[in-house]
């Protein structure tokens, strides 16, 4: 697999990553665990070796899954994960105080089995304590060795610069696919004029540009996604319809939906890295020979004329707190 560098201090990392989120029952049920830890291993053998994790996921189950999967292999991969976006009984929550910072990342390298982490991100901005004191706490964590590199997800524009102004942010991680093209107002300009990698998160449209999911019955009822508004009703018909014509593109090309999105994603810059989420060995050959797909200007004009930029049906996620924060 290609090469891929995030950010001014070019962290190296194969073009594809893999999301570890859908391992540990954030959409459906966690699966098979065997599975999961045979898909990060294959994936670490394909040079798929850059691995993205999250203390919510599980939450803390899916760090302890990785931490398994990779053991023997730490210096094969490139570990991110992230911290400072709760769930509790009162909802959504954020934290950034840099007590808590440590206290965080102190508790995902336990978890992980490592002594560094390569890249931590801030999950989501935590708009009561100024981002200068959050990525204060993570530069500390970097002079500490106990993080390599550091990053933001979902931030805004503004974030972005303040975080950037104290310490250098390699990654920002943001959702990008054919159906959520929003970083490109503005965003995406920003890290670029700053130096700053893109990592891109639900490049395949949370699964919907799969076409795996065409019925709300078709998830499983504890399923997260019941909740997005994408999956619902006529959001989802309509949504469908686009997919089945991407589908049709793909097969002109003798390529899946979900690697002709992917492939698409990657077209968008060398300084973008997606990370499908599977957990199942054949999801992650199909996914991972996207790589290989060359799409000519010809083939990106016909793509983004059938699905233009927001034609996707429904809020990308129900809670627009959740964004760009
Ligand atoms: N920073 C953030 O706030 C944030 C938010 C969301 C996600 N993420 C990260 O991004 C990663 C990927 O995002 P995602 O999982 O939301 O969405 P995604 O990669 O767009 O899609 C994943 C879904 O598609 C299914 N799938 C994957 N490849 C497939 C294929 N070839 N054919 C059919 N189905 C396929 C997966 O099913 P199976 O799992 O059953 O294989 C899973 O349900 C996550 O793992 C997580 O690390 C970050």
């Amino acid at each position: 697999m290609h090469t891929r560098y995030l950010g001014n201090d070019r962290l190296a990392v194969g073009a594809i990553g893999l999301g570890c989120m859908s391992m540990s029952g954030v959409y459906q049920d966690p699966g098979d665990e065997k599975e999961s830890i045979e898909v990060i291993r294959r994936a670490i053998d394909a040079g798929c070796n850059f691995l993205n994790t999250s203390d919510l996921y599980g939450p803390f189950t899916n760090e302890q899954l990785l931490g398994r999967a990779i053991a023997g292999r730490r210096e094969q991969v490139v570990v991110a994960t992230m911290f400072g976006l709760l769930f509790d009984e009162n909802g959504v929550g954020y934290n950034g105080k840099p007590e808590y910072v440590r206290t965080a990342c102190d508790a995902s390298l336990k978890r992980l089995g490592v002594d560094h982490i390569d890249l931590y991100f801030q999950h989501r901005v935590d708009h009561d304590v100024p981002v200068e004191e959050t990525v204060g706490a993570m530069a500390e964590l970097v002079s500490a060795g106990k993080v390599r590199h550091i990053g933001l997800s979902e931030a805004g524009q503004e974030s972005i610069r303040r975080a950037h102004a104290t310490h250098p942010v390699t990654a920002v991680q943001s959702e990008l696919s054919l159906f959520a093209r929003d970083t490109e107002d503005g965003i995406l300009g920003v890290m670029r004029e700053l130096g700053i990698g893109f990592v891109a998160y639900s490049p395949m449209g949370r699964g919907l540009l799969t076409g795996r999911w065409r019925r709300p019955e078709d998830l499983a009822p504890e399923d997260y996604r019941r909740t997005d508004p994408r999956f619902q009703g006529e959001n989802l018909e309509s949504n469908v319809g686009l997919v089945e014509q991407i589908r049709q593109l793909a097969e002109e090309k003798g390529l899946t939906s979900s690697q002709l999105a992917l492939a698409w994603v990657l077209t968008q810059g060398d300084d973008i890295v997606p990370i499908p989420g599977t957990r199942r060995l054949r999801y992650l050959e199909e996914n991972l020979a996207a790589e290989k797909v060359v799409l000519g200007a010809d083939d990106i004009r016909r793509l983004e004329e059938l699905v233009p930029k927001g034609s996707a049906h429904g809020d990308r996620v129900g809670d627009m707190t959740m964004v760009n924060r």
